[in-house]
């Protein structure tokens, strides 16, 4: 949807009040001690849990009992507090050290790698349910690997991440780095050459060196675009210099620095054209957008669960086709010199087991929540557009990434209008971040005015609105023409 239409489309399903709702909100921001008191609340009946963990299974004895009733009664008075919204914080830290996370709750948090790697309420459930250690494992049996656990249900979510991503097998790693890491291991032999983009994340670059392989980068067009042409010239030009077939191509479909949308399908079918594998880098995709791994032509495709599978890190999904599974999942064929010993169908590159315990029932439990928001992409699409024409009224703000928006996370530039003011500010680049937080947005680097990044996902139409009408009203307020 062009950029006018999607203004024209989030604005008719928005009121704007900006005013009222502002001033709503800077008096819920002394802060919502609701938010500090449903911690609490969370904390106690972690308390109360305990004591059920250390009693015998005969139940409680007496001394239990009275400190049960006494951690009740402890629960029942931040409840009233939770209720009637008066009260003191009564933890600030945990374990002495820890402060409470609240950012999520009183907050419209556009830090852009964070977005999409919120949990779910599923997902933070089955971190309380399963955050112990090894609790995977409690119906593991021959022949001893995580994906084939049937209770809870780890064999079927393996195969229905394959399907998701449409692709014959998958693993889940911890984090795409590990998915990066387990591919060029098996395929780079040391000086081999991996073919990478020019924008592409530093943890490609650490997997193929890792291997003891060399990357190639591929230069961008004129738009900051890799192309499938460039592609090819520089597997031409590796050939010629170095008489060596790159052993892989890993591309990102949107990357880090722009969230530029690159050429994946050209660019496989040329990968293709020389026998070379094609690593598709689904961090910014992969639980944000559909991703065909058959469809796009990937050998290989990697998503990030901490960062676009709203599950907790470290964690991600790697996964491929029939042909490169034996590969790439190769199981151990070692033997002991004195034991004999052998591990069976324990898979090297993920050395065995991968994700245990909440990790992996986080992504879990957010999975189905995941298939389903895949479906609503073009809305997070039109929101960032949407926003992105906020900021661009505002006169001397430019938008790096390409435009119109493919993706909810971009990259602006304020030079010429939030930096302007930064010069003759007392605070200078901090004002900004300021001004967003007294507004209850954060998620900003502190003192960035110039070149920065931000993501819309998630957001519901009334934040990114109220989002947009807050950097026009602190442009204004700095007497910045809004357009
Ligand atoms: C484009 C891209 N690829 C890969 C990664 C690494 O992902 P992970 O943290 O899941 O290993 C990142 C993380 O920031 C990224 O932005």
């Amino acid at each position: 949807m062009p950029p006018a239409a999607t203004r024209r489309y989030v604005s008719s399903i928005l009121t704007s009040d900006f005013e009222k709702r502002l001033k709503e909100v800077e008096s819920k921001m002394a802060k919502d001690i609701r938010v500090q008191k449903t911690f609490e609340a969370l904390f106690a009946l972690e308390d109360i849990r305990e004591i059920f963990r250390g009693t015998l299974p005969t139940g409680l004895n007496e001394t239990e009992e009275q400190e049960f009733h006494k951690k009740v009664s402890a629960l029942k008075k931040i409840i009233n507090e939770l209720e009637s919204g008066k009260g003191n914080p009564e933890i600030s830290k945990l374990a002495g050290t820890l402060p409470i996370r609240d950012r999520e709750e009183p907050f419209i948090n556009i830090q852009p790698i964070q977005a999409a790697g919120k949990l779910t309420v599923e997902a933070r459930k089955a971190l309380i349910a399963y955050g112990d250690g090894y609790s995977t494992c409690d119906s593991c049996k021959k022949p001893f690997r995580l994906d084939k656990i049937t209770k809870p249900g780890i064999a079927d979510f393996h195969s229905e991440l394959a399907e998701f991503l449409n692709l014959d097998e998958a693993r889940v790693v911890p984090g795409a780095r590990r998915g990066f890491q387990a591919v060029a291991s098996s395929l780079l032999e040391k000086g081999d050459i991996a073919i990478v983009s020019s924008l592409s994340h530093y943890t490609e670059f650490l997997s193929v060196e890792n291997a003891g392989g060399i990357v190639k980068e591929v230069p961008l067009n004129e738009k900051n675009i890799i192309t499938a042409e460039a592609t090819a010239e520089k597997i031409e030009a590796v050939i010629r210099e170095t008489g060596k077939t790159p052993k892989i191509v890993m591309i990102d479909h949107f990357d880090y620095q722009l969230a530029n949308e690159h050429d994946i399908k050209d660019i496989s079918k040329v990968s293709h054209q020389y026998d070379i594998p094609l690593l598709y880098n689904g961090a910014y995709t992969v639980g944000v957008m559909p991703v065909d791994g058959k469809d796009l032509g990937a050998d290989f495709v990697i998503g990030s669960g901490h960062k676009s599978m709203a599950s907790a890190a470290p964690s991600g999904v790697l996964a491929t086709t029939e042909e490169w599974a034996p590969v790439v999942f190769r199981t151990t064929q070692m033997k002991g010199d004195l034991t004999d010993r052998r591990f069976g169908i324990k898979e090297v590159e993920m050395l065995g087991c991968t994700l245990m315990g909440g990790t992996l029932f986080s992504m879990m439990a957010s999975f189905p929540a995941v298939k389903e928001r895949v479906k609503h992409w073009d809305e997070e699409v039109d929101k960032s557009n949407y926003l992105i024409e906020r900021l661009l009224s505002i006169s001397g703000s430019k938008v790096l990434s390409e435009y119109p928006r493919k993706h909810a996370l971009s990259k602006i530039d304020t030079t010429d209008s939030f930096d302007k003011v930064a010069k003759n500010h007392p605070k200078r680049g901090y004002y900004l971040s300021d001004e967003l937080s007294k507004r209850g947005i954060v998620g900003l680097f502190p003192g960035a005015t110039k070149a920065w990044k931000l993501s819309t996902y998630g957001l519901s139409t009334d934040r990114v609105k109220y989002l947009g009408d807050s950097l026009v009203e602190i442009a204004e307020k700095y007497g910045l023409e809004v357009r």
